[in-house]
């Protein structure tokens, strides 16, 4: 039997803080009754009183399980926000049972999943990105002898495909690329690989990474906001890469002048796959990386202007960049996520709060290595029930199961602070407040005390 709530009923297609932020604003729509996430986890509720049901034995990639649940359920929308279901032609799917969706087909998709092929768009289009050469496995050899033969400068080696965020490695020289090549051609995703330059700004300058999200109906395109991301797992930027430790956004680097060509790199982006016949409909993450440029020089030396470079494209929204974003965007994103699949984005009314948010991730001691952070697994989690009581803070929830009315460590990235303020010192003390609440049984919780460092020192300049 089908059931019939009163209101819409959106299904929200993430499993992590991402996901808990998009229940959050959606459940804040008027057209919405009830939320369902797949496969959600435990704490998705915890923002909104209507009903938020989840699936946690389904997978973001149960690609037949989805499209019956949606026709059970009768969702009247269907946001796609994880890499591989788009990978598994979640979104095609759904298109062709006639349900509405947002989130781009694996067509479209592919400038996240494959990156050769997002380098190759890029180049086609004149895109500014580093330089790149792509082999297949079976070229190994090949590659490994260009290295002998080409200069000993910085590299960055990466699978083509999906690697769950482990396929990019960095190789300071020639031995290191040598050894990273090796590495990747033996992960499932380097079938096909990529050695790219070493991105860094003239005169040896260092570049400085921004992500920017927008949302597309295939033909216009809408800004949503953006944010400047934490990745390394310590204080400092320190230790090894994460899926992230903490944004802020917006972020202080993302000047006009840089805005305005990291957009026009977007338009451009948009209206190729368009013309490809894959029109982009979802939100699209462009990762980019301002760069000081050389425009000319005085009697004190040189004049710098910086550009944006092209790092990569999601196909998605950013986890945590969604949970520091969408709270203050203004406007309803159930009749937004309508119009990406039917309509026209562009007569959507939508806009910003202007305030300032970091979220603060909050992680398993140990994180990102499993084999150390799985011992934190099953500890008691205490303090999640002050942070509602909080003005301007939000948590949302991540790897949580809740037994009995008691929430427990279950995974690696356990929850998101996103505190609001007029600025990056107000967001900044407002976030770490509520994180001193919260403990995790025996010590076991992990998260970096530094996040916004970039902006609070260029407020201060
Ligand atoms: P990715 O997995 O493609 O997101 O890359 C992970 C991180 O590696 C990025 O966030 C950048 O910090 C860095 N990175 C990737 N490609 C380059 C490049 N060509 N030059 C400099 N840094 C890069
Ligand atoms: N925060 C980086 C990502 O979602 O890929």
């Amino acid at each position: 039997m089908k059931e019939r709530s009163t209101g819409n009923t959106v299904l929200v297609v993430e499993g992590g803080g991402r996901g808990a932020a998009l229940v959050d604003k959606y459940a804040q729509s008027n057209h919405v009754g009830k939320v369902i996430a797949v496969p959600g986890n435990d704490l998705m509720k915890l923002n909104t009183d209507k009903p938020v049901q989840i699936y946690p034995q389904l997978k973001t990639t149960s690609v037949k399980e989805i499209v019956y649940l949606c026709k059970q359920k009768d969702v009247d929308l269907v946001d796609v926000a994880e890499d591989r279901a788009v990978e598994a032609g979640l979104v095609d799917a759904l298109i062709r049972k006639g349900i509405s969706v947002v989130g781009p087909t694996r067509g479209a998709g592919r400038i996240e999943w494959d990156k050769a092929f997002a380098r190759k768009l890029g180049f086609h289009l004149q895109l500014p990105q580093p330089g790149f050469d792509i082999y297949t496995r079976d070229e190994l050899n090949f590659a490994l002898t260009r290295m002998d033969l080409e200069s000993n400068k910085p590299r960055f080696i990466k699978a083509a495909f999906l690697a769950g965020g482990k396929g990019a490695k960095a190789a300071k020289d020639r031995g290191e690329a040598k050894e990273k090549i090796i590495e990747v051609t033996k992960m499932k995703a380097g079938k096909v690989f990529l050695i790219e330059d070493w991105l860094e700004g003239d005169a040896g300058s260092q570049g400085e990474e921004f992500s920017l999200f927008v949302i597309s109906d295939g033909e216009h395109y809408r800004v949503l906001g953006n944010a400047q991301d934490y990745k390394r797992e310590n204080n400092f930027d320190e230790g090894e890469n994460t899926g992230s430790m903490g944004c802020s956004s917006p972020t202080l680097l993302a000047t006009p002048g840089l805005m305005k060509e990291s957009k026009e790199i977007i338009g451009k982006v948009l209206a190729e796959l368009k013309e490809r016949g894959m029109p982009y409909e979802g939100v699209l993450y462009f990762g980019g990386m301002a760069i000081n440029k050389i425009k000319g020089s005085d009697n004190f030396g040189y004049i710098y202007e910086q550009k944006p470079y092209v790092i990569e494209f999601n196909a998605r929204w950013g986890d945590p960049e969604a949970q520091a974003i969408l709270p203050g965007l203004k406007g309803d994103l159930f009749e937004l996520g309508k119009a990406v699949s039917s309509g026209d984005i562009s007569k959507v009314k939508i806009g910003h709060d202007k305030r300032v948010r970091v979220a603060v991730t909050g992680a398993s001691k140990g994180y990102p290595r499993e084999e150390e952070y799985r011992w934190a697994k099953g500890r008691q989690i205490f303090g999640l029930e002050e942070i509602k009581k909080m003005d301007g803070v939000k948590l949302y929830s991540g790897a949580i199961k809740e037994i009995n009315g008691k929430y427990y460590a279950w995974g690696g990235r356990l929850f998101y602070i996103v505190a609001e303020g007029k600025d990056i010192v107000e967001a900044r003390r407002m976030a770490y407040r509520a994180m001193s609440k919260i403990s995790v049984e025996g010590n076991n919780l992990h998260y970096r005390k530094d996040i916004g460092w970039r902006d609070v020192e260029r407020l201060n300049k």
